[in-house]
């Protein structure tokens, strides 16, 4: 059977870039609907292949870069282009900033919401990210190790990463020398690694459990190199079993020392975190006495604001919880925190149930917080301050708070992913 030909796939085009789009990817124009090219600025005229249309619009592979647009620069790391973990390693400075600081106010004028006050981003510098995840591609020449390939499921076996402290990204070398004896040939998996304070944890993901033998050498490879714990899982959902706990790895939030359940989430870099919850402890009214700390996690904004309030935090996940518990009650804070696990999307906290909150805080994953957002606004909480990391989504929510009667006071944009097309932000909203 012969397979109909899609609509515009395999067309060659020359265009020239106008924008960037919100993934980082550049921004033609043909016949009226949007090209969307990666590792091309505005400026750049170029000839590139159109693959099938999709949602009114087209995804390109650039083939000749004919004419260079104003904006690029060198990009700094040789894995650039190749590596998915960056976008916009080819734009120059000033430009990034610029492209930067327009996504909060595209997003708001989208939804039609107006800030008070729009503040210039806060921008947290590369090699601080203490949080990384690394696929992992046991193949017969050895192991590779590192981010995902752009648009694709192979490994770039990372030689380099200005994104990690550096002594993350050195604990690379030894663990994919670790780690190659103890895989078969064909095997892939993950590995989450965690920066703590007191060294470092790693989550091993893989089809199959290390046996005794991978068990042992993993125990000996924590001990050579600061590693104080070392999970594993079978994938993403299952609860991990620790193999290796020389003890556990500990994070400060506020006052309090917290151990993260293996893999679990934490602001990527400790420099963000501080920034974001500067921002949350600003925007909480002074007079606060009770507050209820949503998508909680496991309390990088709850032990903060613990030190001016009493707080409730509601999470999801039961590991997050648990962590979050064990550090309120072993800093003597079992009373002035409280936690409650909940799922917000199917379950979110009703008006009524906030009549007697003084604020709300709500940190949620990137497709947003709708329902939530939707029962704040028909709430009579004072003061709502939103943490989010995603411009679109927060725009949509923000939207629902405005239409229930509250003000979008100010935002305070956050880019802790640097050359990366994320930003994350603080909002503070007031009744009016
Ligand atoms: C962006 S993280 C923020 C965590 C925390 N505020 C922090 O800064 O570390 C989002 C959190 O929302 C939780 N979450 C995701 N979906 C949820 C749901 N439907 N209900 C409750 N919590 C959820 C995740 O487990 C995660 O801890």
């Amino acid at each position: 059977m012969r397979r109909r030909a899609r609509k515009g796939g395999g067309r060659q085009v020359e265009l020239t870039v106008t924008a960037i789009g919100s993934r980082g990817d550049g921004i033609a124009f043909v016949d009226e609907k949007p090209v969307f090219i990666p590792l091309t600025l505005p400026g750049d005229r170029l000839r590139v292949r159109l693959e099938a249309e999709k949602g009114g619009g087209f995804r390109a592979e650039p083939l000749d870069l004919l004419e260079e647009g104003p904006n690029r620069s060198d990009p700094p790391c040789p894995h650039f282009g190749v590596c998915g973990g960056c976008q916009l390693q080819h734009l120059d400075e000033s430009a990034y900033r610029d492209w930067k600081a327009a996504r909060m106010p595209e997003a708001l004028e989208r939804q039609g919401v107006t800030a008070g006050e729009l503040r210039e981003p806060i921008y947290i510098s590369a090699g601080s990210r203490r949080r990384a995840t690394f696929a992992l591609r046991r193949h017969a020449g050895g192991l590779d190790l590192g981010f995902h390939r752009r648009q694709s499921g192979a490994v770039v076996d990372l030689q380099t990463c200005l994104l990690l402290t550096p002594e993350l990204f050195a604990l690379a070398a030894p663990l994919r020398a670790a780690l190659e004896p103890l895989l078969p040939p064909g095997m892939r998996g993950d590995v989450i690694l965690l920066q703590a304070e007191n060294g470092f944890d790693l989550l091993l993901i893989t089809p199959e459990p290390p046996d005794l033998a991978a068990r042992e050498a993993l125990s000996a490879f924590a001990a050579e190199q600061q590693v104080v714990r070392v999970s594993w899982a079978a994938d993403g959902k299952m609860a991990p079993e620790p193999i290796v706990e020389r003890s556990a790895p500990l994070l400060t939030f506020g006052q309090t020392a917290v151990s993260p359940p293996p893999g679990g989430f934490v602001q990527p870099s400790q420099a963000g975190e501080a920034a974001l919850v500067a921002a949350v402890l600003e925007a909480l009214p002074k007079d606060a006495k009770r507050v209820a700390d949503l998508f909680a996690g496991c309390g990088s904004f709850t032990f903060p604001l613990a030190q001016h309030a009493t707080v409730t935090a509601v999470e999801g996940d039961a590991a997050a919880l648990a962590a979050l518990w064990t550090a309120a009650r072993r800093a003597g804070l079992a009373g002035p925190v409280m936690v409650e696990q909940r799922d917000l999307v199917r379950q979110p906290l009703h008006a009524e149930e906030l009549a007697a909150v003084d604020a709300v805080v709500f940190d949620p994953p990137q497709q947003g917080a709708r329902e939530q957002a939707q029962e704040l606004a028909g709430s009579p909480v004072p003061r709502v301050i939103a943490v989010s990391c995603n411009p679109v989504s927060f725009a949509r929510d923000a939207r629902s708070l405005v239409e229930g009667g509250y003000r979008l006071d100010w935002v305070q944009p956050v880019d802790q992913f640097p050359w990366a097309a994320h930003l994350e932000l603080v909002a503070s909203f007031s009744r009016t």
